[in-house]
């Protein structure tokens, strides 16, 4: 991956070379630890209150439910929500690329997972300790045919769809394209992303309009989501926390 295929706000802090390292560890010092990365902690409780209730009345060992994780990096936000997992939990079992080799807590109903990004190392590492069963690996912005392709059919056929930190990395086009698949998905399924302030917000509007134009919203909740960088907080004078807003929505029918 080179710098010039990741689309992101000018103002916010760059992260890529932490995506493409071979291991979480950098993850969890750089930004888990350096940065008060506490998203998790509200992913996971908005998960719970609107999703998780649901999901473990519907699935079953015979009848998994299909998750994906979109932009989803190594992992972090799939051990909150699938396998309910605290920003303390998931620091801790990042401490070192020996303890990251297997997840700490077990899934907590029967999930077929999918992680979908474009760090090939994220995904490996994703795929080897057991979090992602599935892995694409694709520049959502300019994806190959047979990419997109398989990005398409993940997300039709997903009944939980989470996209955290994410979308503001995608191109309006591309954003559009996750959310059609998505919405073309013929069974009860959900979504829940994440919008990131003060970063892009014009950009956040529109994507908030696409989604409500083919999805129905179901809740929401505001949080903190991370300490702004040195950079990040000169752009921004006066703010110390970057803040988040996170949607959960539903298939329409
Ligand atoms: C901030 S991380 C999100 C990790 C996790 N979902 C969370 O909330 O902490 C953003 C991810 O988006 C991925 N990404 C950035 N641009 C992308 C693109 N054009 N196509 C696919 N993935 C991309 C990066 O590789 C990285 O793993």
């Amino acid at each position: 991956m080179s710098q010039s295929q990741v689309q992101t706000d000018e103002k916010k802090q760059h992260f890529d070379h932490i995506y493409v390292a071979d291991t979480p560890v950098p993850f969890k010092e750089q930004i888990l630890d350096g940065l008060e990365y506490v998203s998790d902690n509200f992913n996971r409780q908005t998960f719970d209150r609107l999703i998780l209730p649901w999901a473990q009345q519907q699935a079953t060992a015979e009848r998994p439910l299909n998750f994906v994780d979109l932009a989803g990096c190594f992992g972090n936000t799939t051990m909150a929500t699938l396998n309910g997992m605290d920003f303390d939990a998931i620091r801790h079992n990042w401490r070192s690329a020996e303890a990251a080799r297997s997840i700490d807590q077990p899934r907590r109903f029967p999930a077929r997972t999918t992680g979908i990004d474009i760090s090939a190392n994220a995904l490996a590492y994703g795929h080897a300790a057991g979090l992602y069963d599935e892995t694409i690996e694709v520049d959502l912005n300019n994806p190959a045919p047979e990419s997109q392709s398989a990005v398409e059919r993940a997300l039709s056929e997903a009944e939980i769809v989470i996209s955290t930190a994410a979308l503001v990395y995608l191109q309006p086009e591309a954003v559009k394209k996750v959310i059609d698949a998505f919405a073309r998905g013929g069974r009860e399924g959900y979504m829940l992303v994440n919008f990131l302030n003060p970063f892009a917000l014009e950009t956040a509007d529109a994507t908030k309009r696409m989604l409500l134009e083919q999805l129905e919203f179901v809740g929401s909740m505001a949080s903190r989501h991370r300490r702004m960088s040195a950079l990040e907080q000169e752009n921004y004078p006066g703010e110390e926390w970057s803040l988040l807003e996170i949607w959960v929505l539903r298939r329409r029918g």
